[in-house]
């Protein structure tokens, strides 16, 4: 397998261990904010395609390929890009983002039939892999199932997933981390019924923001260089993969999609001028209601969709959507910095009303998990050299342990553990295939200080995908498991600790 051409640093050979010797000195948390020090900049914005046609056979073309995209005033940047078009069905069901080197947005209805014939363009293996959907294993992006370059995979699935923020990105063994870094993200978004019968910000207002962080050499190259204990940290911020730019805004009503695409960067989000936090959806889409949080965690790979009202903010009002400092994230997590600006530049009438009831989301119960009195349990910890894993051991592409093994369409509990030593950081843990549900939380006593920091901040409503887990905490989840019988994983949506093998099967049997 070949190395990425120019623009940082690959990794060097593959192999486990110079990722791990690799990038001791990482660049560490000193996000610098050039936010300010920037022309003021139309918004690079976009908004998902309207409610599309109801095409019962969708068919695509997806092309990963390097693409020279100028992200910043001088010279392009090596980039690697997802080029996509419509085969069958309605244009509207894969947009461009303008102005933005993500992939196209898929805008996608339930019980679509969904094909996508993606071409490796790259010079190394690739495959990609649809976060938060509940698809067939072999549509899954499953690290064995990583193609060569000048190959194509054709991936099939019905969308069995309720309207919400899905998305898309590589995701090879050991590679997942680089190519993401590279530009390989997109958005996949579900519209339902349900969803667009409630009257929430559309077109123009409903503004998916990709947070991601990224540093550049002096040639407006991406440096890469994860440190195996933390992860990677850049020092500056993209949003929907182009340098933060300020958001032109009105004095009206705006529905933000945001998602973590960063690498290992755990954001804690609130607005400057403390504009409520209003959430209405998180992964697997729309919560029960509207609920308001101090602070939200959004971290690697999270999704959380706010209600964000400016209706009574004067124009020439500018607020700044800022991550706020915690502690017992390591070296490299939990600095303040600031993410984007929102400038309030024209004055609106807007008649929208937050609804009252956003979804009808049964709540699972314990007694009701075929293993209630007896919970899976995945404990985090370091094995040597410095290597963090999952259920006690580095991944490998067939790797299965005994407790690994589940039936489909059971109702389970799972707990995740992680230690609560001095060493130990958070992790975003992410399952394949089902959305569930968040049970409960604890946290060893000697890490409450920590936690204390964060603990106000998770959205553990509705339905999840990838939750955060902090030093000492333990998280217990309920997972009703895919009809989709196969091998799937579940791993730390940490990329660097993801590629160093923080990455487990399990096998979903009739
Ligand atoms: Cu977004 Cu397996 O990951
Ligand atoms: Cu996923
Ligand atoms: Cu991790």
């Amino acid at each position: 397998m070949s190395q990425g051409q120019s623009g940082g640093a690959g990794v060097g050979p593959l192999n486990r261990r110079t990722l791990l010797q690799c990038g001791v000195a990482a660049v560490g948390g000193a996000m610098t904010s050039r936010l300010l020090a920037q022309p003021f900049l139309n918004p690079r914005v976009f908004a998902p395609a309207p409610a599309p046609v109801f095409d019962e056979e969708l068919e695509f073309d997806l092309a990963a390929r390097p693409r020279l995209y100028s992200l910043r005033p001088g010279a392009p940047t090596d980039c690697w890009y997802y080029y996509g078009s419509v085969r069958k069905g309605s244009p509207a069901a894969l947009t461009p983002v303008p102005n933005s080197p993500l992939g196209p947005t898929f805008t996608l209805r339930p019980k679509q039939r969904v094909a996508i014939n993606l071409y490796n363009g790259l010079p190394e293996d690739h495959v990609t892999h649809w976060h938060g959907m509940d698809v067939p294993a072999n549509a899954d992006g499953h690290p064995m199932h990583a193609f060569p370059p000048g190959a194509t995979y054709r991936y099939e699935f019905d969308v069995r997933n309720r309207a919400g923020t899905y998305w898309y990105h590589p995701h090879p063994d050991m590679r997942t981390g680089f190519q993401v870094y590279k530009g390989l993200a997109g958005l996949m978004i579900v519209q339902d019924d349900e969803e667009q019968s409630l009257q929430l910000p559309r077109g123009p207002f409903d503004i998916p923001l990709v947070i991601q962080d990224a540093t550049f050499d002096a040639n407006n190259q991406y440096v890469y260089n994860p440190d195996a204990m933390s992860g990677f940290f850049g020092n500056s911020l993209l949003i929907n993969g182009m340098p933060a730019a300020p958001l032109s805004l009105a004095s009206r009503v705006y529905r933000f999609r945001l998602l973590n695409g960063c690498q290992s960067r755990i954001l804690k989000l609130r607005f400057s001028d403390l504009t409520p936090l209003v959430v209405i959806g998180n992964d697997g889409g729309l919560i029960d209601q509207p609920r308001t949080y101090p602070y939200v965690i959004l971290s690697p790979g999270e999704r959380v969709e706010l209600w964000v009202d400016l209706r009574a903010k004067p124009v020439g009002t500018q607020i700044m959507l800022q991550s706020l400092a915690f502690t017992g994230g390591g070296t490299g997590q939990g600095a303040a910095f600031d993410v984007v600006r929102l400038s309030v530049d024209r004055a609106r009438t807007d008649p929208l009303q937050l609804p009252a009831t956003l979804s009808s989301i049964t709540r699972y119960r314990l007694q009701d998990a075929i293993n209630a009195a007896n919970p899976r349990s995945f404990p985090i910890s370091m094995v040597p050299p410095m290597t963090w894993v999952l259920n006690g051991g580095v991944f490998t592409m067939t790797g299965l342990a005994a407790n690994e093994i589940v039936r489909a369409d059971t109702l389970e509990v799972w707990q995740f553990s992680n230690p609560a030593g001095a060493m130990a950081i958070p992790h975003p843990i992410h399952l394949h295939g089902r959305q569930f549900q968040v049970l409960d939380r604890a946290v060893a006593p000697t890490r409450l200080a920590d936690w204390n920091t964060v603990k106000d901040g998770y959205v553990d409503a509705g339905w999840k995908d990838t939750f955060m887990i902090m030093p000492g905490e333990t998280v217990r989840i309920l997972v009703r498991h895919s009809l989709h019988t196969g091998m799937f994983v579940y791993h730390c949506h940490n990329l660097p600790h993801e590629d160093m093998g923080m990455m487990r099967n399990f096998r979903i049997d009739p």
